[in-house]
């Protein structure tokens, strides 16, 4: 078959601009993919898609759970809450501090409740789960398991210290 010389100038332009509409929709997802869990909206809790409760500790930041300053007293509490405890186990943070809570299960679903706050949230495997508090009077909060989880569960707690 015989293809003008046109006609193939417009086949090649019509694939360009395919490959391009392709490249662009892929970064784009892929920068959605990328965006760390509670970057957008923090401050009304939420949670993000899938994780695998089984590679919790070869997916960062669960690999590591632990306290990490952000900026001037704000933190992100990186969390995960297992059968019978939460890990890491004690935090400390100075009065005024936020910390936004990012926690996930690497068992069953737990609890995540601060009495005295307004902090109470779902632990689930294959989520992440996020929250925000603000400590403004010192004091030891009490950070305790509210679901029914097994045979440990009422002594599934842990304390952030705020001074
Ligand atoms: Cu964990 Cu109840």
């Amino acid at each position: 078959m015989h293809i003008h010389r046109l006609e193939k100038i417009w086949i090649v332009v019509g694939i360009t601009m395919l490959g391009v509409f392709l490249v662009v929709v892929g970064i784009g997802a892929f920068a959605m993919g990328m965006q760390p869990p509670g970057s957008h909206h923090e401050q009304h809790g939420g949670h993000t898609g899938a994780i695998d409760p089984d590679k919790l500790d070869e997916t960062p930041p669960f690999d590591n759970p632990r306290l990490v300053q952000i900026g001037d007293n704000e933190y992100n509490a990186y969390m995960v809450g297992y059968a019978f405890g939460y890990s890491p186990d004690k935090m400390e943070i100075p009065v005024g501090a936020t910390v936004h809570f990012q926690i996930t299960s690497s068992d069953v679903v737990h609890g995540f409740q601060i009495p005295g706050t307004n902090v109470n949230m779902m632990v689930v495997p294959g989520e992440v789960n996020y929250l925000s508090h603000t400590f403004t009077e010192p004091g030891e909060y009490l950070i305790l398991c509210n679901e029914y989880c097994g045979i440990g569960h009422e002594y599934m707690a842990t304390t952030i210290i705020v001074s």
